[in-house]
């Protein structure tokens, strides 16, 4: 049989976890690298739940490049899903070195593993800060030139896109690479058996919202209301959590298809803009439930509005999101709910 293992580090986080349950659905066999500093154990029970399956773990840091050679010399692994990274943006800005060494440390020593054991199939994490602040267009296609990112934390994702582009380029390595870049992940499993998990203090809206509406915080604050946009605050493109997991499966089946050397990359996201007010107004009429919000001035470093083209998702990996944000808005809270509940 064909073999189709898949190492996903960082398989217990957020993204990861529902993309492991997306992977066993579609016939795929997933092994989990994670070392648990942003995720916890209650994720995995969550996803064997959910798959009815024990899956295999390791807990260790990508960063030991000998602990994680074991798991390739132990395993016929087909493919690597990529997405164990530091994610804050403001600690990036704190802690500039260890996110360059987490980040960009950890991603190498996994391509050059995959090279020395014959993997050639590589999904990256990349995200949407990628292009920075785009000139001109509130609406991305890839083509849209990488522009400056002000955190550590985007640049890593830059120079994470740029070390693989090399790696495809050179003639000593046979690599079939495709960087998604994420727009706003949001909400979560609708079995409530897995979801988001923040450490501390969210600094995503999703998670804040739903942790005010269960009185873990006091206020939501909108951060600004005189931008340029129908209701005065920033947009995004909300993209469930669910439906983004599902384009990591499109996604193996497109590399299943590459001919030696390759890299693409793809937006990931609903093509639609959602407004910060819009989020909030909809979580009170889906839930029932008031929130204690109010505004307060600019956040640093957003942006007024950005969505994805969505095109050459659907016309090269076959997929396009079925879910919407009020989708994600329900399932969100019925996972906020259950954390409430334990
Ligand atoms: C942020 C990161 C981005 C990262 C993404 C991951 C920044 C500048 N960008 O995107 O690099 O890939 O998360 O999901 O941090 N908002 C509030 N109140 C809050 C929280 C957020 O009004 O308490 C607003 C923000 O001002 C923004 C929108 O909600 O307009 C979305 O914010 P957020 O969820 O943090 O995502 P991004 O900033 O788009």
């Amino acid at each position: 049989m064909e073999n189709k293992t898949i190492l996903v580090s960082g398989g217990a986080g957020y993204i990861g976890s529902h993309t492991v349950v997306e992977l066993f659905k579609a016939g795929y066999q997933a092994i989990i690298v994670d070392d648990f500093r942003a995720s916890s154990e209650r994720m995995i029970t969550g996803v064997q739940d959910l798959i009815q399956t024990d899956v295999k773990v390791y807990r260790i840091d990508i960063c030991d490049k000998d602990k994680l050679e074991e798991i390739f010399a132990s395993n016929k692994i087909s493919g690597i899903i990529h997405f164990a990274a530091l994610k804050a943006v403001g600690e990036s800005v704190e802690e500039p070195l260890m996110y360059y060494r987490n980040n960009l440390h950890g991603l190498i020593n996994m391509v050059e593993l995959a090279d020395k054991y014959g993997v050639n199939n590589f999904v990256f994490s990349s995200s949407c800060t990628v292009y920075g602040e785009p000139k001109g267009t509130r609406k991305v296609h890839e083509g849209t030139p990488i522009g400056h990112t002000p955190s550590p934390y985007g640049a890593t994702k830059q120079m994470g896109e740029r070390i693989l582009q090399d790696c495809v380029n050179s003639s000593k390595l046979n690599l079939a690479v495709l960087s998604l870049r994420y727009f706003n992940p949001v909400g979560a499993h609708p079995s409530g058996l897995i979801g988001e998990l923040p450490n501390g203090k969210p600094n995503n809206l999703m998670p804040f919202v739903t942790q005010t509406a269960a009185g873990i915080r006091e206020k939501l604050t909108v951060f600004g209301n005189d931008y340029n946009t129908a209701d005065g605050t920033c947009i995004r493109d909300f993209i469930h959590v669910v439906d983004l997991a599902q384009a990591h499966v499109s996604g193996l089946e497109w590399l299943s298809t590459v001919e030696g050397s390759n890299m693409e990359f793809v937006n990931l996201g609903t093509g639609k803009g959602t407004s910060v007010l819009e989020i909030i107004n909809n979580f009170e009429q889906l839930t029932g439930v008031k929130l204690n919000w109010e505004f307060g001035s600019r956040r640093e470093g957003d942006l007024e509005e950005i969505f994805a083209e969505t095109k050459k998702a659907e016309e090269l990996l076959g997929w396009k999101s079925k879910l919407t944000f009020k989708d994600a808005i329900v399932d969100a809270w019925n996972w906020e709910q259950k954390l409430m509940n334990e």
